[in-house]
């Protein structure tokens, strides 16, 4: 029984892999054989360990985005039934930013795109993985207004110009991003690219990493494989994303987060928070505000 259960499985591990080399992607089946040695070729071809952590990101993704850019969401249906307009706008009167131009972080296949774009006058999207963007591209359509689009680095957003928009938010991507160096930098680009208006950013938030490792055990081997750091970590080693290696903030870190925010130039930067949308190790979501003023 475990034989051919076993057996399927290396079957069903070929044939994702022989669908993934004939759409071009052998880098992803590379890196999914051995994430380490993908680590190890960037570092001997002159990758600095910021860049090796981005390029694992942008494998991981394109390859996953390639194979279906609904799974790269994960839990889609909790999600999309959860309230994150009630939390994203939170600071923003609905009536009072039907002019403003919104930036989707992470936007993904473009699922919170569709759901925020109501409100502003236009929202556009920036993801690391150009799969995914095609997706998105398609599953935003019918959208009146329709949103442009970048693929980035990981890193930065070099080619959206300065004080482009009014609001920039974010959900179920910066947790994935479990090195500070390039959160920050993420950050930093946010108040670049922000004329006049702020910022709505979730993450997850366990009121300590023991906490979190309690959960994971209490949940036996659901969530087994799941190594988290926190808010100060540049965890540039980590083999994987996308709820594999996130970050967490912890009581200990909301304060550290808020003037880390603070000192890039926001201002009223605070937090809230929300219950998840769906069974994880963390106690809850967490939403950071901050705001650009001239
Ligand atoms: C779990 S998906 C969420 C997609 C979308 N935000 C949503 O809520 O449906 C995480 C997304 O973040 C993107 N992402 C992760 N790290 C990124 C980075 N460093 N720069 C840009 N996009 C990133 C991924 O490509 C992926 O589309």
């Amino acid at each position: 029984m475990l034989d051919s259960r076993h057996a399927a499985s290396n079957l069903s591990k070929a044939f994702t892999a022989t669908r993934l080399l004939l759409k071009g992607r052998p880098d992803y089946v590379i890196y999914k054989a051995s994430p380490r040695l993908f680590q190890i070729a960037l570092a001997m071809l002159g990758y600095a360990a910021d860049e090796r952590y981005s390029r694992m990101q942008k494998t991981f993704y394109e390859g996953l985005a390639t194979l279906s850019p609904e799974s790269v969401v994960g839990f889609f249906d909790a999600h999309e039934e959860f309230p994150y307009e009630d939390f994203l706008l939170r600071n923003a009167p609905r009536d009072g930013i039907t002019t403003k131009l919104a930036l989707d972080f992470g936007c993904g296949m473009g699922r919170m795109i569709k759901r925020m774009s109501p409100y502003f006058q236009r929202v556009d999207g920036v993801d690391i993985a150009k799969p995914n963007i095609e997706a998105a591209k398609k599953y935003t359509d019918s959208l009146p207004r329709r949103p442009l689009f970048y693929v980035n680095n990981g890193r930065d957003l070099s080619d959206i110009p300065s004080a482009a928009y009014q609001f920039v938010y974010s959900t179920i991507a910066m947790q994935h991003i479990p090195v500070h160096s390039i959160r920050m930098n993420l950050f930093r680009e946010f108040h670049r690219i922000l004329g006049e208006g702020q910022i709505a950013i979730q993450m997850v938030y366990s009121a300590s990493s023991e906490r979190a490792r309690i959960r994971q055990k209490d949940f036996g081997d659901r969530f087994r494989n799941i190594t988290f750091s926190e808010w100060e970590d540049d965890f540039y080693e980590a083999k994987s994303t996308n709820g594999a290696n996130d970050v967490i903030i912890t009581d200990r870190t909301v304060p550290k987060a808020i003037s880390d925010i603070a000192r890039l130039g926001f201002r009223d930067v605070e937090v809230a928070f929300s219950e998840p949308p769906h069974e994880t190790i963390y106690d809850k979501w967490i939403y950071i505000y901050g705001r650009k003023r001239s």
